[in-house]
């Protein structure tokens, strides 16, 4: 039973230096500075979200799984991404903490699952950030033209990966406020993109392009062996393509456009007034993410037929289609601006998850210190970014990506469960912003989180297994007996989980 000792939730808040205040937080070792309000938080969190999903997938969901009614696959995942995002807004509102989902499960769960969370969201977070620098190299490299010895999936060391992590790591640690600034800036340029690709193409949207709206459904080849989605090995389903079972195999699909807006929860131990911004930044994000992909992926099929789009550069692609092949430039500089804020949300946000673990003492505490100079946890944050630089510099990771959205997915489904938990253990506790219609909306929240879990293939669950595994042995070796809680409740001052 020791093994899920939980966290109490007056222990966690008081770690974070308790809610709402103005500026306060003075520096110190312990606290991290609040300076973040909801503009901010938005920021992030778009910063995060729109990166490489819309560029790509819209394009290959549309031509091989949806058809024109990629738009409604788009409005599907972002309406799951928002079941999750309400779950994570009462969390967050009443527990404002840099752990997040860590600390929610801590506090409900007990102690091992939240190490388990806490470990699954380095995976999330320090794996998206090596795969995006990956990405970004190629993406810069072909764009200009750079060797691909330094900047190719074949360069033993990738250079262009290797280079952006470090620029990258230096804005994270000079400051929240400064962190802020770059993210702001290329979230202007890629949401002005975004809007520019609607403005411009719903001039070029023609009705026969978007017509049959759900193309009849087909047989589609699916993966074999340990490449079949857990559920079609599970249910023994034929996967199929196109027809309303396309549509929502394609939400599945696109999801991953969504992933990474739960990073505004890790930021509101930074945020002057959490109970009313983090709330506001969650669905801020996720309402101007859903209305942007919606909008792109729209004109996207309207501008083009389904079956002549082009799967690589969907959205340059139809422009270039229509004579505005210039537009194909504004995508790339919008790709690059996507890329870039997405890498640096992951740095930040796994400093602030470590930090949480390390104030825990289930990490080094000496790592989680607050720098006085910055107000940011610059050690464990430039300890990590160490990891994500040797692993983007040396590992080529484009076939782990699905890594990231499980470990995603896994996390979504233990905050859908802890709202209706802490609910029945901690119901006076205040909660500033509440689910509507608890137990349903989280109930629906993590069995569409489940649903998308099992859709990924056999060899993602047992990637992730292995890495879970690991984690164990971690936990076994330092955590377990080094957890701040345990240690408080042996001598006898922390109530007992
Ligand atoms: N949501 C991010 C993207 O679409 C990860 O690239």
């Amino acid at each position: 039973m020791d093994l899920f000792r939980t966290k109490s939730v007056e222990a966690v808040r008081a770690d974070a230096g308790d809610g709402d205040g103005e500026a306060g937080g003075a520096p110190d070792a312990g606290h991290l500075r609040k300076r973040l309000s909801a503009r901010h938080l938005v920021g992030f969190g778009i910063g995060i979200v729109i990166g490489t999903g819309i560029f790509t997938l819209t394009g290959v969901t549309a031509k091989n799984t949806a058809g024109p009614a990629v738009v409604v696959s788009f409005a599907l995942a972002g309406l799951v991404a928002l079941l999750a995002a309400v779950c994570y807004a009462e969390l967050a509102s009443a527990v404002p903490t840099a752990g997040s989902a860590y600390s929610y499960t801590y506090a409900t769960v007990g102690e091992v699952v939240a190490w388990i969370i806490g470990w699954d969201l380095f995976l999330e977070f320090a794996l998206g950030a090596a795969v995006v620098a990956r990405g970004w190299s190629g993406y810069v490299g072909n764009l200009f033209d750079l060797p691909p010895s330094l900047f190719g999936e074949t360069a033993t060391v990738n250079v262009g990966a290797a280079a952006i992590v470090v620029v990258l790591t230096l804005v994270a640690v000079l400051g929240i406020q400064e962190s802020a600034r770059v993210t702001g800036l290329l979230v202007v340029v890629k949401v002005a993109v975004c809007v520019f690709v609607i403005g411009v193409g719903a001039w070029f949207v023609r009705g026969d392009n978007l017509s049959p709206f759900v193309p009849p459904s087909e047989p589609a080849e699916g993966g074999s062996g340990l490449t079949r989605p857990l559920i079609e090995a599970i249910a023994g389903l034929e996967p199929a393509a196109f027809g309303i079972g396309g549509v929502v195999t394609a939400a599945a699909v696109v999801f991953f456009a969504y992933t990474g807006f739960e990073a505004v929860a890790n930021l509101s131990e930074e945020t002057r007034r959490p109970a009313r911004d983090v709330p506001l930044g969650l669905l801020g994000t996720l309402g101007l993410a859903t209305a942007l992909y919606v909008g792109v992926a729209f004109v996207v099929v309207g501008m083009v037929r389904y079956t002549d789009i082009d799967e690589g550069a969907p959205i340059a692609d139809a422009f270039d289609q229509v004579g505005l092949g210039w537009a194909s430039s504004l995508v790339s500089i919008a790709a690059v601006a996507g890329l870039t804020s997405v890498i640096l949300v992951d740095l930040i946000t796994i400093g602030r998850i470590g930090f949480a673990m390390g104030r825990d003492g289930l990490l080094p505490p000496a790592v989680a210190r607050v720098s006085s100079r910055t107000g940011v946890p610059a050690r464990v944050t430039l300890l990590f970014a160490v990891l994500v630089l040797v692993l983007a510099a040396l590992v080529p990771l484009g076939t782990l990506a699905d890594l990231v959205s499980i470990g995603t997915l896994f996390a979504f489904l233990l905050v859908a469960i802890a709202v209706p938990v802490l609910r029945r253990t901690r119901p006076e506790l205040p909660r500033p912003f509440r689910v509507p219609f608890s137990p349903v909306v989280p109930a629906l929240a993590a069995v569409a989180c489940l649903y998308l879990m099992l859709n990924l293939s056999i060899e993602t669950w047992l990637r992730f297994l292995a890495w879970l595994a690991l984690g164990m042995v971690v936990y076994a070796a330092y955590g377990y007996r080094h957890s701040r809680v345990r240690q408080a409740a042996r001598s006898g001052s922390v109530d007992r989980g």
